[in-house]
């Protein structure tokens, strides 16, 4: 897992008034979403049309809710579970005294050397 910080603490996120923010790391923008003390992050855009999920809501459940057509997706694993069969890209997130970090699993293709 390569791991990048991207604040030095959870409140130093801009966090819009859903709970949701936008941070570029690895070269990429991705979404956080806070939800009952808990920070996941997923892909920036929706994998159904393309649609910014921080635009988008979290609903009672800790699903993340895209803005355009509400299909919703798991924080925890991306799983559609309103069931349409998309996929939302999830990473790993850690929180520790130095701050807050994303996390990607390494390209496979650079295990062999
Ligand atoms: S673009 Fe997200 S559900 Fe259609």
């Amino acid at each position: 897992m390569e791991w990048q910080c991207i604040a030095p603490g959870v409140d130093a996120l801009e966090w819009n008034d859903r709970s949701l923010c936008i941070v570029e790391v690895f070269g990429k923008k991705i979404t956080l979403a806070r939800f009952k003390d808990q920070v996941f992050a997923t892909a920036y855009s929706c994998p159904h049309a393309g649609a910014v999920m921080a635009d988008g809501y979290i609903d009672v459940q800790g699903n993340i809710v895209c803005p355009l057509h509400r299909y919703k997706f798991s924080l925890e694993k991306g799983r559609n579970v309103s069931g349409e069969g998309y996929h939302l890209k999830t990473y790993a997130v850690k929180i520790d005294a130095e701050g807050v970090w994303i996390g990607q699993e390494k390209p496979r293709f650079l295990s062999w050397s």
